[in-house]
């Protein structure tokens, strides 16, 4: 799997995606698109990223019946992504439904990823509300198990997760993790960090990185610092 760095562009319109990506006149980096920036501008700002030269991750985390579900992503397929996810919550049927909705009448498709748990969801509250008994790190590995039988390609998770994930699913199956802060800068509201040489370390394939790198007083010099130390 190659690794990369992937850049979250957590903006809230086009113009402040593109100030942000006229910085980058060398190398192209892979970008995520998030709700924030999706529905803010519509699939017209994931083909304008896409025509200036740059991977695309939309992170949508649909969760819905699995025939809204694989329509849906017969949609998002035609914007030419090259990784979009779904919740694994969806169940099996759900995630099966969206690969066959991504996939283009060719064979080809986007890489599809799991979102487990999210970060923000705690045992407590797994407990209390979702009324899950298992420790989190059993109910994630058990999805990460249900996404693989499923088809899909990997799911996002902490980076201290991502060596469990391979070995239950295999060196094959990618982990696109967030969490991600340099040795020296700000943690923010991320609870359980690392830096990007951890995260290679760790055995992530992909980290996403925003605010170390948007947030940086030279963006660009952020990104390349991140691609040397995950990279190499
Ligand atoms: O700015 P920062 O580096 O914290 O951005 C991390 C990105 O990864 C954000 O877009 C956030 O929504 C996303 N993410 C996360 N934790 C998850 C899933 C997604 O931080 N569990």
């Amino acid at each position: 799997m190659g690794k990369d760095v992937i850049v979250a562009c957590d903006f809230s319109s086009k113009e402040q995606v593109f100030t942000f990506l006229d910085k980058f006149t060398g190398r192209k980096p892979f970008v995520k698109i998030g709700m924030e920036l999706y529905y803010a501008e519509g699939p017209e700002i994931v083909r304008q990223i896409k025509a200036r030269g740059h991977k695309i991750f939309l992170d949508l985390k649909l969760h819905d019946i699995p025939n809204t579900v694989k329509k849906a992503m017969a949609v998002l397929s035609g914007l030419d992504v090259d990784m979009c996810n779904v919740h694994a919550a969806g169940t099996s049927a759900m995630m099966k439904a969206a690969l066959e909705g991504l996939t283009r009448p060719d064979g080809s498709r986007p890489l599809l990823i799991a979102v487990t748990q999210l970060t923000s969801t705690d045992e407590d509250s797994m407990r209390r509300e979702l009324l899950i008994d298992r420790p989190l790190d059993q109910v994630v590995m058990s999805y990460a198990r249900t996404a693989k039988e499923a088809g899909l390609d990997g799911v996002v998770c902490s980076p201290l997760e991502a060596g469990k994930v391979h070995q239950a699913c295999g060196d094959g199956f990618v982990t696109v993790t967030p969490g991600v802060r340099f040795a020296d800068g700000d943690v923010g509201d991320q609870k359980r960090v690392t830096t990007p040489e951890k995260a290679k370390e760790l055995g992530s394939d992909y980290i996403v990185v925003g605010r170390p790198i948007t947030a940086a007083a030279d963006p660009v010099a952020a990104y390349e610092r991140c691609v040397k130390e995950f990279v190499g």
